[in-house]
């Protein structure tokens, strides 16, 4: 919950907003943003990580209000599309403190990148320095980073770790020295530092210090091997956050000092000057100051168990689905009866897999109608959303100070039919 929740009567209020008013004004399903919450969050990274040292993931999350939030407090952006590309620059964030991803960056994506001046762009593989030098217009030069692989296991799930040597983000530290002379041989890439990302949701220090030794190492090595003094490194995102009570989340300010630690010292060793570190939080920044909110369709019990089927679901949150993610949902807006049972929450889809939280439990009297709001929604919900049977999807609702306020409207059916333009 985002640090602003209160219980009031049987209602939640963040941030001075009660969560039944924002659903009867906006309808549901409905995504809630603390406003406060993101930019406290980001103003600690800010704090302790230093100007150019942070670069929020849009992947997470993005929309124009929330880019103005972080460019005021001080944060870059990491994106990997020209459509998010075109959200930060629309958000008001200049070029130059956002960065270029991608494992599979299109022409348009660079050209867009590149009209604008992003600041960096990421070359996953010696294929991608080629394709960015053949697309910069004649006399410009690029500054990028290189992606490497450190071999290192960490991330909740099999399919958000990033950084195994059998996946296919970057490339393995092995072969750095064939990828550095393949951006050397461009002289319009301009090389300047490291990139590795783990994977996400690690709720532990240890691997991002076993990351910033090897990439100390890696350093070394391209000053030894190339004679090239790469001035930065980018440790990238993955900070675990708890999505139930008493689940741990990483702390900033720890993995700042032992970050900092661990590289000052390998970079000793190595006799090495220390490289400017910056990182790429998404879910860290967004993900604890969001709340979705459902409203109860129909309650179903069959000899197995109780399903509470919610007007949203898999189109919404696939997290579920995707990676066995588990959430505390509770019910608000009323007064509940004091005893629990246990239930499973499940969507509006036409898929059994279509389950938002298992065995959890809610109040004996959950009924239709009933809101049951979800915390720790801010990220990887709205921005992996779908409009699968062709379900619009949900609004975004920024509250602050007692007041909602619009960002994201609801997409309406209008919108999906607009893109079927055959007969
Ligand atoms: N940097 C890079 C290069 C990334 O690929 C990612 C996330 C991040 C930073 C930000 O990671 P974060 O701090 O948000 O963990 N959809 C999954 C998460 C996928 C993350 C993909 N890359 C989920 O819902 O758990």
């Amino acid at each position: 919950w985002p640090r602003s929740a209160r219980t009031v009567g049987g209602d939640v209020r963040v941030a001075g907003v009660a969560l039944a008013d924002v659903a009867a004004t906006f309808g549901t399903p409905v995504h809630v943003l603390d406003e406060t919450e993101v930019r406290a969050r980001a103003r600690t990274y800010r704090e302790h990580f230093g100007a150019d040292g942070v670069f929020y993931a849009a992947k997470a999350f993005t929309c124009r209000a929330l880019v103005r939030w972080l460019a005021d407090e001080g944060l870059g952006m990491d994106v990997c599309s020209a459509g998010e590309l075109r959200t930060a620059l629309d958000g008001g964030l200049p070029a130059h403190r956002t960065l270029l991803h991608g494992v599979a960056k299109s022409p348009a994506d660079l050209r867009a990148a590149m009209e604008a001046g992003v600041g960096r762009i990421v070359l996953d593989s010696p294929d991608d320095a080629d394709l960015v030098a053949s697309l910069l217009p004649a006399g410009a030069r690029q500054q990028v980073l290189l992606r490497l692989v450190p071999g290192i296991s960490a991330g909740a799930h099999p399919k958000v770790r990033t950084a195994t040597p059998d996946q296919q983000f970057g490339t393995a530290t092995a072969d750095v020295d064939g990828f550095v002379d393949r951006v050397l041989a461009h002289r319009s890439l301009e090389l300047v530092g490291l990139h590795c990302h783990l994977g996400s949701q690690i709720t532990e220090i240890a691997p991002y210090q076993e990351a910033a030794l090897v990439m100390a190492g890696v350093l070394a090595r391209v000053r030894n091997r190339h004679g090239l003094v790469l001035r930065e490194l980018d440790l990238g995102g993955g900070h675990g956050i708890a999505h139930r009570p008493g689940e741990p989340g990483l702390d900033v300010a720890d993995l700042a000092r032992c970050l900092r630690r661990e590289l000052r010292d390998a970079c000793d060793a190595h006799g090495l000057r220390v490289p400017h570190l910056s990182v790429e939080p998404g879910r860290a920044v967004v993900g604890p100051a969001g709340v979705v909110v459902y409203r109860v369709a129909v309650l179903k019990r069959t000899p197995h168990r109780t399903f509470v089927v919610v007007d949203g679901g898999m189109s919404d949150n696939p997290r579920p689905a995707l990676y066995g993610a588990q959430y505390a949902p509770r019910l608000v807006g009323r007064v509940a009866a004091g005893a629990q049972q246990t239930v499973t929450v499940v969507g509006r889809h036409c898929e059994t897999g279509d389950v938002l939280a298992a065995d959890v439990p809610l109040p004996v009297d959950v009924r239709p109608g009933d809101l049951i709001a979800f915390p720790a929604a801010g990220a990887y919900h709205v921005s992996m959303a779908s409009n699968y049977n062709a379900v619009p999807r949900p609004p975004v609702v920024a509250v602050r100070g007692g007041e909602a306020r619009l960002l994201v409207r609801r997409e309406t059916v209008e919108d999906l039919g607009r893109r079927d333009v055959g007969r």
